[in-house]
């Protein structure tokens, strides 16, 4: 069938049960169509006031420095290494996934001399290794995941960021795929700088990515600011470090930018400004706490609905993220025709694997708006029917009265 470039967008309704991005919470798409403001408008800056004082909350920190980057979740991550680290400086990544091969290639594009222990994909790092290696490093920058969401495993941070300050360093944490869902406390784990995005446990769309940075990280930034030259106030003091070099990233022009002096950057993503404050807003109003249990409790469900149809949960269970859950595709299931089988017939998507596990894992997430138990046992009723249209071997609906009973 030929398909006509001029016909009116009708995408069909989907259910998004993968690691992200996942279904948007309507009060978010209402937000994004709200009018436009220009950016200096006082009301708008207004709103931009609000979204770093929700999300200070969001992410449990006093930082001065938190607000969003335009640009989906590795924006934020972009803006932190490249801000932070210069050319031959040494950055620590503990890696267990993707995402931490995704770090090593952003701080490598910035020149950094990147060391990275590795840990078998399923597992973490027990937090004291990842000390000892610091004391002995004494890198400028530690760079982590905290879930990493194609391993669906959940890294402790507590003692880290302890271990980083007490050799001179800073704590970067990726919390993309794990804010919001579960726990998350910067100030009180000494995280110098943390970023996410929208499209998982915030339940809104990619394209915005909040970020906190520590006074101590802000400081070391600053060392390095330099004004961009039609812009720059007369007055304007600038740093002796070498300048950043992104000039859309460059955290240390973001911050006048989004501070008092209001210097003129980029054109704020006025529709995405509103959806990051609404996801906050809705969260916070949810309360932190409660997200976390209902993530949680999704997690439990899924986990008791997956066994009870024979199906093997992927990963170290202690240490798996709420809000993902890694099946292990049964021998003689062909894992994509399954998937695509679920899309098609069910309207669900889950999630397939990358690197080590592709073709071997789905992902089901559970996460944000879409983290509901009517959404998880339909999921688990599609699976379990796309399961034996393929020939697996499964009584009726043991997977999905074991998660409801997990409900109950
Ligand atoms: C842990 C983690 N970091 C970074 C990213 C990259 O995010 P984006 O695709 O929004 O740039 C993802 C996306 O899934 C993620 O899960």
């Amino acid at each position: 069938m030929t398909h006509d470039p001029m016909a009116e967008l009708n995408p069909p309704p989907r259910l998004l049960m993968g690691p992200g991005p996942v279904n948007v919470d309507p009060r978010v798409l209402r937000a994004m169509s709200m009018p436009l403001l220009g950016q200096f408008d006082p009301v708008f800056t207004r709103y931009m006031n609000d979204t770093m004082a929700l999300y200070r909350r969001v992410f449990k920190t006093k930082n001065r420095w938190t607000f969003v980057i335009d640009g989906t979740a590795r924006a934020g991550i972009e803006a932190v290494i490249v801000s932070i680290v210069e050319p031959g400086d040494v950055v620590y990544v503990p890696n267990f996934g993707r995402f931490g091969h995704l770090l090593i290639e952003i701080a490598e594009r910035a020149g950094a001399k990147v060391v990275s222990d590795e840990r078998p994909w399923g597992t973490v790092f027990d937090p004291a290794d990842i000390a000892k290696r610091i004391k002995a490093l004494r890198p400028k920058l530690v760079a982590m995941v905290q879930g990493d969401t194609s391993t669906t495993m959940c890294q402790p941070l507590e003692g880290i960021g302890k271990a980083c300050r007490a050799a001179g360093g800073f704590l970067y944490v990726d919390a993309t795929a794990s804010l919001g869902g579960n726990d998350l406390r910067v100030d009180e784990w000494q995280i110098d700088a943390c970023t996410a995005g929208l499209q998982k446990c915030l339940s809104g769309p990619p394209g915005s990515a909040p970020i906190t940075l520590s006074d101590r990280f802000v400081e070391a930034v600053n060392k390095r600011k330099h004004f961009e030259r039609g812009i720059r106030p007369d007055d304007a003091k600038e740093g002796a470090r070498p300048r950043i070099a992104s000039n859309y990233f460059d955290l240390a022009m973001l911050m006048h930018y989004w501070g008092e002096m209001r210097l003129n950057h980029h054109t704020e993503a006025a529709s995405m400004l509103y959806a990051a404050r609404e996801c906050a807003r809705i969260l916070l109003a949810e309360g932190l706490e409660t997200a976390f249990a209902r993530h949680a409790q999704a997690s439990r469900a899924a986990l008791a609905g997956i066994e009870a149809m024979g199906l093997e949960v992927y990963g170290d269970r202690r240490h798996k993220m709420a809000n993902v859950t890694g099946i292990v595709v049964p021998r003689g299931i062909d894992g994509d025709a399954a998937r695509a089988m679920m899309l098609k017939d069910f309207g669900i998507e889950i999630g397939t694997s990358f690197g080590p596990l592709k073709g071997k894992v789905w992902r089901l997430g559970a996460m944000g708006y879409a983290c509901r138990k009517e959404n998880l046992l339909l999921t688990l009723g599609a699976l379990e029917a796309t399961l034996r249209a393929q020939g697996y071997k499964i009584k009726s609906g043991r997977g999905v009265d074991a998660a409801l009973a997990a409900y109950r």
